[in-house]
């Protein structure tokens, strides 16, 4: 069987000052030498002063996100050669908040992630279905189309990690049942392993985001092809986040 290093990675979004990268001093102290992946993608305004802080520690940084140019004159907005130059490892695109609120297509999400991975970057894309498309049973044609639109040509197992994250179990307190993300899941690496051939497409690390606690992480992680999550509202404080990262630990 493939070995891939499992991942917990926490999704800020539009939270967090200065004082809460306290937060981060916990973590790092609670977890100095993990078995996974540790990812924390803050606000962009904290990404410099935290990769700092964990340069030489377990948990690595990323953005939210990047434009599709390298730079140039779009005010406000952030290259990923800069996410790079602030400390980034990684940058997640494609989340259903950028898809919603910003009318990202995946069109723009494969020229990001071109960009992020000629910037050094390792990319996170994300996928999820809305609950009308789950419940118009559409679910594996939805994901199939974001993938096939939103994964560059050039992705290999180590610069790339596919999140799947049902929008409406996104902030709702809300998961699947474990089979209908085992589905998905089972479905996303078969759908790599056609695209890209089996060296990638079992290297390729899949994680399940959408309402990761502490209480649902342990039998999420036991699903087949669940790789870690990506955990938003859960990652805001280490209390939250620390055991996620146990339970990921302790996952076979
Ligand atoms: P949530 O967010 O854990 O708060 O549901 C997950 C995400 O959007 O990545």
């Amino acid at each position: 069987m493939t070995y891939r290093k499992k991942m917990a990675a926490g999704n800020w979004k539009m939270n967090g000052h200065w004082a809460e990268l306290s937060e981060v001093s916990t973590l790092l102290e609670r977890h100095p030498n993990p078995a996974c992946d540790v990812l924390l993608c803050p606000p962009a305004t904290l990404l410099s002063r935290m990769s700092d802080m964990t340069v030489d520690g377990a948990v690595m940084t990323g953005g939210q996100d990047c434009h599709t140019d390298e730079n140039g004159a779009h005010t406000g907005d952030i290259a990923a050669s800069m996410l790079a130059d602030a400390g980034a490892d990684y940058v997640i695109l494609g989340h259903s908040e950028r898809r919603a609120d910003h009318t990202e297509e995946d069109d723009d999400v494969r020229t990001k992630a071109k960009v992020a991975l000629n910037a050094g970057l390792k990319v996170i894309i994300c996928c999820g279905e809305t609950l009308a498309e789950r419940e118009a049973a559409n679910t594996l044609d939805i994901i199939g189309g974001q993938l096939a639109g939103s994964i560059p040509d050039n992705v290999t197992g180590e610069n790339m990690v596919v999140a799947y994250e049902p929008v409406w179990a996104i902030g709702t307190g809300k998961i699947p049942t474990l089979d209908q993300i085992g589905e998905v899941h089972d479905f996303i690496r078969a759908q790599l392993e056609r695209r890209f051939g089996e060296g990638v497409g079992r290297s390729t690390r899949i994680l399940y985001g959408g309402s990761v606690k502490a209480g649902n992480a342990t039998e999420i992680f036991a699903v087949s092809n669940v790789d870690g999550a990506l955990v938003g509202g859960a990652s805001l404080k280490a209390g939250d986040f620390s055991p996620i990262i146990d339970a990921l630990e302790a996952s076979k």
